[in-house]
């Protein structure tokens, strides 16, 4: 689907600079790469969802749309929307998901969602939220755009909790909040969620003998960094 926001968002300079550093993430093809990288951890997420054949789901920060498309499948009565602030991962989402008639992709950011009050039965996010430069007015956005009675799933790989991906602040080109379970729920309960929970999501996928990327010193690390698992922060609209 065609979206006709400006190129110049109206959140502003920050959202003008995760934009463009996105961009260069889709151009060098990460956003189909993270499929890889976060499906161990999104798949135990989705059993805890218990989606419906009926829901309408938004996929906030969908990257390239790999999650939308998977979404899209367990949801054949209702629809997904993918919303991201890069304008070139929605066009490279756009251009995998042609032929899957319910889902539908928008640039916009989580702190002014470009969808209406009540749209949506289920939000999740996937290891976008801590770049967001105003979490609080995302999840008040969130809240605004489900319906009542329903959810909301946001996963967080980058979190104080962990010290093993403390390292990653180094490699960032635009500010990532770290932030505590603790400070993450009562963001949520802030914005008005009702039975705000944190859990552990552990990465159960092999981890290789050797590690020669840039976000763990060593294998030792990175496997320490999966036990220790991702976050996931959840709450209901009341
Ligand atoms: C690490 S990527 C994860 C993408 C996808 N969820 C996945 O798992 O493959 C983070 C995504 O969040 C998006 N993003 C960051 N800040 C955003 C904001 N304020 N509003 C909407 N999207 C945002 C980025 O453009 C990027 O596509």
């Amino acid at each position: 689907m065609a979206n006709h926001l400006p190129a110049t968002l109206p959140n502003g300079p920050a959202a003008e600079m995760l934009r463009e550093e996105f961009n260069r993430w889709a151009q060098a093809g990460k956003g189909e790469e993270m499929e890889g990288s976060h499906l161990p951890i999104v798949l135990p997420a989705l059993e805890l969802m218990n989606l419906r054949p009926d829901d309408r789901v938004l996929d906030l920060g969908c990257g390239s749309g790999w999650l939308v498309r998977r979404l899209a499948g367990i949801t054949p009565k209702g629809s997904v929307t993918g919303v991201d602030v890069s304008d070139e991962m929605i066009r490279r989402a756009q251009a995998a998901s042609a032929n899957v008639p319910n889902a539908q992709f928008l640039r916009g950011t989580a702190e002014k969602l470009p969808a209406p009050a009540n749209a949506f039965t289920k939000v999740i996010s996937v290891e976008s939220a801590y770049y967001w430069h105003d979490p609080a007015r995302g999840l008040r956005e969130i809240l605004r755009v489900l319906a009542p009675g329903g959810s909301v799933w946001v996963l967080i790989n980058y979190y104080r909790d962990n010290p093993d991906c403390h390292q990653w602040e180094a490699h960032y080109k635009t500010p990532a909040h770290l932030l505590s379970a603790a400070e993450w729920q009562d963001l949520f309960a802030n914005a008005g969620f009702r039975n705000v929970q944190a859990r552990r999501i552990p990465d159960l996928s092999p981890t290789p003998e050797v590690y020669t990327g840039r976000w763990f010193r060593d294998a030792a690390q990175m496997k320490r960094f999966k036990a220790e698992g991702a976050l996931l922060v959840l709450g209901a609209k009341p």
